[in-house]
């Protein structure tokens, strides 16, 4: 893997960077600015060696099938100008914006860069060809820099234009690429949940879909010892071995896999719940812990009590933890409990290397204080499985070389 710090006489080069500035916008304020912060260790370096920074990301999704209204409504509602105003404050310098994803008014502002100037690109998916990886686009954008750093390690998952089509497109034009600053520290981190060599290893997931976690449990059964699930998805697994689940969500078509992952033995599921009659807050609510099945009419909205304590004793054992969505609806506070357990028992470990694979968890961990004291905190939900699935390879890593 060629990383930054391999790319010489940078001075006076425009090197374009790929970094993942697709975050959480609210009436086009940035609610969360991490992955913003993230990146500033690699545009910073680039700085210090005089090169011409051309950032490019892409934010929230833009669907060309829809009318030609909708798609300018998703433009303006994914345009990245907030993000351009925050980097500048954050580097505490003009950050230049091309409202232009290419032709000449982008070309032109590209080579009217001075050395140690930073021009943010607006979003790659107001092209078409972006998630197609189009060939002319991935070379029209190659033909704007002289080199490529990868620093978007949360869309490394993606063979987009602007994440593989560029860099590929660079490496045949002789062009030098490598990974950037944050790509490396979460290669690093992540890939001691790949390799797996250090045990117990236990990984704790959540969230709402087994199908959406089909291929990481499989990999995560050859590799762990234990999988604790909580969140939703517990409930799929609860109902196929036969416990009630009340009006709790529940994946019909999953019931035979989820049988097939429990008879590994490695699965540890809960045994209690906190329930509730209406999933929408409000003060008439019925709220109560039960443990076994889950009657009708109630849903489960987190782990109970007894899971939260027999959670904490497999916690407790672990040398290695890669955690993947919470065990509750976490954002209603009487639902928060299981999470900020876990949250705490994976921080008291002090003799593990613990991870959490982005998304939600990720989310709660900073909410609740925690982020901090956990070993790794992945800025790609989607990538980081990936990763573990793939077996330590992304498309938008790989390319690199
Ligand atoms: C993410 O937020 O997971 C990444 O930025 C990737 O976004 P995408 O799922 O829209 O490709």
């Amino acid at each position: 893997m060629n990383t930054i710090e391999q790319l010489k006489n940078l001075s006076d080069k425009v090197i374009i960077v790929r970094v993942d500035f697709n975050v959480p916008l609210k009436d086009g304020a940035i609610r969360d600015d991490n992955r913003i912060v993230a990146a500033l260790p690699t545009i910073k370096y680039l700085l210090s060696q005089h090169a011409k920074v051309v950032l490019m990301s892409h934010l929230g999704k833009i669907d060309f099938k829809k009318t030609e209204e909708e798609v300018k409504a998703a433009k303006a509602k994914n345009t990245l100008k907030p993000v351009a105003v925050r980097l500048g404050e954050l580097l505490n310098m003009e950050v230049k914006f091309s409202e232009a994803t290419r032709g000449e008014e982008l070309k032109n502002l590209v080579h009217s860069l001075k050395d140690g100037e930073v021009l943010l690109v607006q979003n790659t998916r107001y092209e078409k060809g972006e998630t197609k990886n189009d060939p002319e686009l991935s070379k029209e954008w190659a033909s704007l820099g002289d080199g490529f750093v990868m620093d978007a390690f949360g869309s490394a998952h993606r063979a987009h234009a602007s994440t593989f089509g560029v860099p590929e497109e660079m490496k045949k034009e002789g062009k030098p690429t490598a990974v950037g600053y944050l790509v490396e520290k979460e290669v690093k981190s992540l890939s001691r949940c790949v390799k797996a060599d250090v045990h117990p290893y236990i990984a704790i997931l959540g969230g709402f879909k087994v199908s959406d976690k089909i291929k990481v449990i499989e990999s995560l059964l050859k590799k762990t010892d234990k999988i604790l699930i909580g969140g939703a998805m517990a409930y799929t697994f609860l109902k196929a071995l036969g416990k009630g689940i009340g009006t709790s969500p529940c994946e019909l078509d999953q019931l035979d896999y989820a049988k097939k992952c429990y008879e590994t033995g490695k699965i540890v599921l809960p045994v209690d719940a906190v329930v509730t009659d209406k999933f929408d807050e409000g003060s008439d609510r019925v709220i109560k812990t039960v443990e076994g099945n889950i009657p009708d009419g109630f849903e489960g909205m987190d782990i109970g009590p007894k899971t939260i304590e027999l959670f904490k004793n497999e916690i407790a054992k672990a040398k290695l933890i890669f955690w993947n969505g919470p065990t509750g609806v976490f954002e209603q506070k009487e639902f928060q409990t299981g999470t900020i357990e876990v949250c705490k028992a994976i921080t008291e470990n002090k003799d593990c290397f613990s991870v959490i694979g982005g998304g939600d968890s990720a989310a709660a961990a900073k909410q609740f204080g925690y982020k901090d004291k956990f070993s790794h905190v992945s800025t790609g939900g989607g990538a980081s499985l990936e990763m573990i699935e793939n077996d330590g390879h992304l498309p938008g890593i790989d390319v690199i070389g």
